[in-house]
């Protein structure tokens, strides 16, 4: 039986507030830590099957065309080769997770330079390898286009659009306004392990041992590309190297590996080399920004404007959401928004690392500073008259938000109010400045499963296939669990990673600690209802701790309670009216010192400080990483991601970790975190809202904002590598 929860309504009752274990918010490690850090967790490609042989897929030398394998019989002939294959079907682009797409039919026609269009497989890894090398692709018939959204057919997003009151007039009236155009780069998503499958058929059933986000739709994702029901597709995915968006949806070696495993009647291993991954799985879009911000001689906001331009293939329907916090963030009365997405052949374009917020509160935060500035008003102070009552656009009422007291607080434990004037504090050769940003990221809830076991013994067993990307299911779930059924955590244990559990909401868009949490909730208070019920008391009056049952002035081993029976509840949590009746959202502050060097115009950052405000915290320490994270990468945003493109054929040229730039140890200064208490009874009954992205939605705003301080030097044009700030 399935206890189903559709949140139509706030929650009235803190529950997580009156359990005994202690477990919901304490910062546990996280179980699967040890095994990772010492070589033990299993990773996609790691897994050894019987019989395994091993599959190279190649790239296509051009943007458009038919492709023409132009000497594959040769190819197969070489040592160890098994099979050369070139179904349209390995043509699918990387999908957004959401949806099940319909198969790429027809004939192959190559869409950007670089895409994955044939796999080569052969008994050994290096045979395969050298064949995959010897293969020639030709494109006929190809044509010239587009490849820099500057040159690129532009599509308007109507569903972006918003247009309140009169900006123009505001513009001209106001008191102080600033039209300033940004630009920031293309992101990869970047993550330690490369894309890995491993496919293995018996009979008609498939098991894919993969490093996903998003089981289910994963799942779904590989049957649709084969054709097959889902019933026939078993994805593992126990343990994922990070995804960062990139494993939200179906990545071409996946269907790579199926097809090869059918063909060949082998399990095949399909592992993407790093200048794949970053050619052919996803990347964020580059983005064009023009802010316009109106105010009076007070600094309020009058007007608020903001237009922006993102890419993508001609194929694809997704569009870096830039303005989603622009809506919501700042007062204002008179407001126009408006985005195009311009088509171009460059790999497709998805979700990376905070989809809209990392690139559009960004370059907002980076436009407030230039108001602050032009106006003479302290950053803080321009942000704190601008908190709204309530949401700009549509009206509705935060359903909680310590945004200003992030703000506050925030610049307290940094020690704000020591910030110079511009360009007036300098050590030696470095120029010394202060820059501050708001964080700002929507939040979502999403439908999720889970199964929760309460055995005879007492000890409780979690399943569900959800997954962990290093952001820390494995610990949260049992946090939960043992929360809900009074077990230290030792006793708990947790099952993620395989579509044969019930089908979780998945890790992306920050919802999958709340979802996935919810429905363990859901779950564990079944269980606790059944408990009671043979007890005879009610379930409130029930206290569970380190395996006892406290009711009625009396104290029960839960063991002896359950009497060699074991108790077995689902749970599911659906997102419902309340997602709609309020406006639903994480707010925070960065705070960040740059040094500059004056000559070599070099940034270093210093140190930075971020307070967020997420809702309930479900583990404080796996919160508080998962903002280190993101701010980390909004020191990549300011000062070094960046992937290049080829102005002639839009390929990635940048294609590995040592030419594209991720913040490493000596990049990264002390960062101190502070984790505002909260509660949002409207987001679910844990009263926990997403922290995953929000540490990234800003940051780097706050690290090009203190290059201004320290130097005068306004960048706009994302990252501000050294040739921009001098
Ligand atoms: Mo996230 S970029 O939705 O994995």
């Amino acid at each position: 039986m399935t206890e189903h929860l559709k949140i139509d309504a706030p929650a009235t009752e803190r529950r997580l507030d009156d359990m005994a274990q202690g477990l919901v918010g304490a910062p546990l490690d996280r179980p699967e830590g040890p095994l990772k850090v010492t070589g033990r967790a299993t990773y996609a490609n790691e897994w050894q099957v019987d019989g395994m042989v091993h599959g190279v897929m190649v790239r296509v030398p051009g943007n458009s065309g038919r492709v023409v394998l132009a000497n594959r019989a040769e190819v197969a002939a070489m040592p160890g080769v098994l099979a050369v294959i070139d179904d349209p079907r390995l043509l699918r682009n990387p999908a957004q997770g959401t949806a099940n797409e319909a198969p790429v039919q027809g004939p192959q026609e190559a869409a950007y330079l670089g895409q994955l269009i044939a796999v080569v497989v052969a008994q050994q890894f290096e045979q395969a390898r050298h064949a995959a090398q010897r293969l020639e692709v030709t494109l006929e018939d190809a044509e010239k286009v587009a490849v820099d959204p500057a040159d690129a057919a532009l599509e308007p997003q109507e569903d972006q659009t918003v247009a309140q009151g009169d900006l123009d007039r505001a513009m001209a009236e106001a008191e102080h306004a600033i039209d300033v155009t940004y630009t920031t780069p293309s992101h990869s998503s970047a993550p330690m392990e490369p894309h890995a499958a491993i496919a293995s058929w018996e009979g008609e059933q498939l098991t894919l041992r993969a490093s996903y986000q998003m089981l289910k739709y994963n799942r779904n994702e590989l049957a649709d590309a084969l054709g097959i029901h889902p019933d026939r597709v078993r994805i593992l995915s126990p343990y994922v190297g990070g995804g960062f968006g990139s494993k939200l949806g179906l990545a071409p070696e996946s269907v790579a590996a199926a097809l090869a495993a059918r063909e060949t009647g082998r399990p095949v291993s399909v592992a993407l080399m790093r200048p794949q991954v970053f050619e052919a799985t996803m990347r964020r879009s580059e983005t064009l920004q023009r802010v316009r911000l109106a105010a009076d001689a007070e600094g309020r906001l009058t007007g608020v404007g903001h237009e922006a331009r993102v890419s993508n293939l001609p194929s694809e329907t997704f569009a870096e959401p830039v303005l989603q916090a622009t809506h919501f963030l700042y007062s204002g009365a008179h407001r126009h928004s408006s985005m195009d997405l311009a088509r171009v052949h460059r790999l497709c374009a998805g979700s990376v690392r905070a989809p809209g917020e990392a690139v559009g509160v960004t370059v907002l935060e980076s436009a407030m500073d230039e108001l602050a500035a032009k106006i003479g008003m302290d950053p803080v102070e321009l942000r704190r008259r601008n908190i709204p009552e309530k949401d700009p656009v549509s009206g509705k009422e935060f359903s909680s938000r310590r945004f200003r007291e992030a703000l506050d607080s925030g610049a307290e434990a940094f020690g704000w109010v020591d910030r110079p004037e511009t360009r007036t504090r300098s050590e030696g050769e470095w120029l010394i400045g202060y820059g501050m940003a708001s964080a700002a990221r929507v939040n979502i809830l999403m439908e999720s499963q889970a199964r929760v076991r309460l055995a005879p013994d007492g000890s409780v067993q979690v399943e569900t296939d959800m997954t962990d990307i290093g952001t820390g299911t494995y610990a949260i779930l049992g946090q939960i669990a043992g929360e809900m059924l009074g077990l230290p955590i030792e006793r708990v244990e947790v099952r993620l990673g395989d579509t044969d559990l019930p089908p979780a909401s998945g890790s992306g868009g920050s919802w999958g600690a709340a979802s996935s949490g919810t429905s363990v909730y859901v779950a564990c208070q079944a269980i606790r209802t059944m408990i009671a019920e043979r007890l005879g008391v009610a379930e409130t009056d029930l206290t569970l701790k380190d395996g006892q049952a406290t009711f009625a002035n009396q104290t029960r081993p839960l063991a002896e309670i359950l009497d060699g029976d074991e108790i077995v509840k689902e749970g599911q949590v659906t997102p419902g009216d309340t997602s709609k009746a309020v406006r639903q959202a994480t707010f925070g502050a960065y705070f960040a010192e740059v040094a500059v060097h004056a000559a070599s115009g070099e940034t270093r950052v210093r140190r930075m400080h971020g307070s967020f405000a997420a809702g309930r915290i479900l583990n404080a320490k796996t919160a508080r990483s998962q903002c280190l994270g993101g701010m980390i990468f909004g020191i990549g945003m300011a000062l070094t991601e960046e992937l290049a493109f080829d102005p002639r054929h839009g390929h990635v040229v940048n294609h590995n970790l040592a030419e594209y730039h991720v913040p490493v140890n000596a990049d990264v200064p002390q960062i101190t975190v502070e984790l505002l208490e909260e509660r949002d009874d409207w987001a679910n009954p844990l009263q926990a809202k997403g922290i995953g992205e929000l540490g990234i939605c800003g940051a780097g705003a706050a690290i090009v904002n203190a290059i201004y301080n320290a130097t005068g030097v306004r960048v706009r044009d994302y990252p501000a590598t050294l040739d921009k700030v001098i």
